[in-house]
């Protein structure tokens, strides 16, 4: 599937950008959305890019789940409702493992499964004007589909995840990043040229050690300080196997040299002439 209604999916050498593109609906996510999404996620992996962006058009980043046409609409056909739900699933979890690098580009509304999105990026860089909120309390549910585990995976603190799932006050950008759920804010009017400077930093990097950084992070997570250090040592292994050895071949042989400083910048490959 390339021919999407509601995201538009570009792919421009090692970087992607999908944008939701119900702008007239604030970006909320319909079961065609999900499904596009789900699609949309396979054709950029197996593109076997560095950074996926993900965005909003108009004023809104994703005014969270569609609420008539993923659960008004289909409530009382058990099989259409979950079949909207199963995509939303689907794509949810392909962003969590993700390869490439993940970064919301927040531009406005950003309203509870949208929200989820977010926490489920890598990185986000977000609008100061943007609007946060856990808004499902105010529907009578509370925050689902995912949305409660990525509050206690991105928000440090309980009173302040209770606070705002609880009472579904709005939030800006500069406090979600106060709150954790945003890397940096920054105004409006810089926010693209922001976020291309983000990823022309990452662009710089190779692949596999973009991927092995997220892989070894995760993992990290979950597990005692033994069993992360044998982790650790083993995914080395397998990054240096995989990049050739590049970090000894090319980076560690150019800093011996004193060509580069690795802490201010990254190594250059060589020349393939
Ligand atoms: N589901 C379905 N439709 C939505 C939607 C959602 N989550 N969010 C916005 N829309 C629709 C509106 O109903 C409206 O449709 P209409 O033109 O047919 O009336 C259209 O998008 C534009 O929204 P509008 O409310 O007119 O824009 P606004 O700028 O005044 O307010 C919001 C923006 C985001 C504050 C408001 O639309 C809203 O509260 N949306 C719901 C947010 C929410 O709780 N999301 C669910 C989280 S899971």
């Amino acid at each position: 599937m390339s021919n999407y209604q509601n995201i538009i999916v570009e792919i421009d050498g090692e970087a992607a950008t999908i944008t939701l593109n119900r702008p007239e609906k604030k970006n909320a996510m319909s079961p065609a959305l999900h499904e596009e999404m789900t699609y949309a996620l396979r054709e950029v992996r197996d593109a076997k890019v560095k950074v996926l962006v993900l965005t909003g058009a108009g004023n809104a980043f994703i005014g969270g789940m569609d609420l008539e046409k993923c659960f008004f609409d289909p409530f009382d056909d058990p099989d259409k409702f979950r079949e909207g739900t199963e995509w939303s699933f689907e794509w949810m979890r392909h962003l969590k493992a993700f390869p490439a690098v993940t970064i919301a580009k927040v531009n406005g509304w950003c309203f509870g499964g949208g929200m989820e999105v977010v926490g489920l990026c890598d990185i986000a860089i977000v609008a100061e004007e943007s609007t946060w909120g856990l808004s499902e309390v105010n529907f009578g549910i509370f925050p689902g589909g995912g949305t409660t585990w990525t509050v206690a995976h991105n928000m440090a603190f309980r009173k302040q995840a209770l606070y705002y799932s609880l009472t579904a006050d709005t939030f800006d950008g500069k406090k979600a990043v106060e709150l954790g759920w945003a890397s940096k804010a920054v105004p409006l009017a810089e926010l693209d040229a922001v976020t291309q400077k983000v990823v022309d930093g990452l662009l710089t990097k190779n692949r596999i050690v973009l991927e092995k950084t997220k892989e070894v992070y995760e993992r990290a997570l979950d597990l005692n300080f033994p069993d992360s250090v044998d982790y650790e040592i083993a995914k080395l292994w397998e990054l240096s196997r995989l990049t050739k050895n590049e970090w000894i071949r090319v980076a560690l042989n150019s800093f011996k040299k004193r060509e580069y400083k690795p802490g201010l910048e990254t190594y250059e490959l060589p020349s393939e002439a």
